[in-house]
């Protein structure tokens, strides 16, 4: 059956970036009035930021997980939840954000390659345990009750993102790749597209506009994400 992606679709990889949070209120990282224009990354989310400057770094994660907590999921996190349940074949989403509006979209499946405000872990325990809301250096570990070692679990610059082997799996197989949202900048994430290409799949880009990386993608379909998140993934499921 051909489909108006021009080959039949049973295995679907989709890639989000902070585009798809972004009609839910949450900013993100390289627009104008975005995260990095307010912080050097360097300062934040790096392993010595938080060696040298615990607080200021889980402050400004404090901060995210507050915001988080004034967001809902948008037609976009719905969509995909949806296409997610509804599809007849296999479906994996990865994300690079860390906010958990995929799953409170109902979404049964989701990979946060970056980590999750919602998690934190103790580095003398080594647990992984829900985040509290807010949590300084001085705050104890829940278990060993240890403090001045809680971070979120959120991978930084320079530390390797989580189940990258998975993704490799998962991307080879794949007969169509979807990227949302993102400005294809940081890797590997950005290099998902090409490895997708060189396993023949098809190539699909949806975002507010072109990515650095948009000479990848076989299809770039540009505007808002919860206007053309829906409009793609229910003609894949009316063709499909
Ligand atoms: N609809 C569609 N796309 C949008 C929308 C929207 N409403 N709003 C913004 N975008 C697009 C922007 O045009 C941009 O291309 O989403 C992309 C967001 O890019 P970034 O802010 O760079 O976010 P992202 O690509 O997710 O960043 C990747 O960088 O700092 C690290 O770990 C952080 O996971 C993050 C990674």
């Amino acid at each position: 059956m051909t489909t108006f992606l021009e080959k039949r679709i049973e295995r679907i990889v989709i890639l989000t970036g902070a585009g798809v949070s972004a009609e839910s209120g949450l900013t993100t990282f390289r627009d104008s009035g975005g995260l990095w224009e307010g912080y050097d990354p360097l300062d934040i989310a790096t392993p010595t930021a938080l060696e040298t400057n615990r607080d200021v770094v889980l402050d400004f994660y404090n901060l995210r997980r507050s915001d988080l907590n004034k967001c809902l999921p948008n037609r976009s996190h719905l969509a995909i939840s949806h296409f997610q349940r509804a599809f007849s074949g296999h479906v994996f989403l990865i994300t690079q954000n860390v906010d958990d509006l995929h799953e409170r979209a109902g979404s049964p499946q989701v990979l946060h390659m970056h980590g999750s405000l919602k998690v934190m872990r103790c580095e003398h325990c080594y647990k992984e345990m829900k985040a509290l809301q807010i949590f300084k250096s001085s705050t104890p570990c829940p278990l060993c009750l240890k403090s001045g070692n809680l971070r979120p679990d959120i991978v930084f610059f320079g530390e390797i993102p989580k189940q990258l082997d998975e993704i490799n799996v998962e991307i080879m197989k794949a007969d169509l790749f979807v990227s949302i949202g993102t400005s294809g900048v940081v890797y590997p994430a950005a290099g998902f597209a090409a490895q997708a290409r060189d396993n023949e799949a098809i190539c699909v880009e949806i975002n507010k506009e072109k990515s650095e990386i948009a000479n990848l993608f076989d299809y770039s379909h540009i505007g808002l994400a919860t206007v053309e998140v829906p409009k793609f993934f229910s003609k894949v499921l009316l063709e499909n």
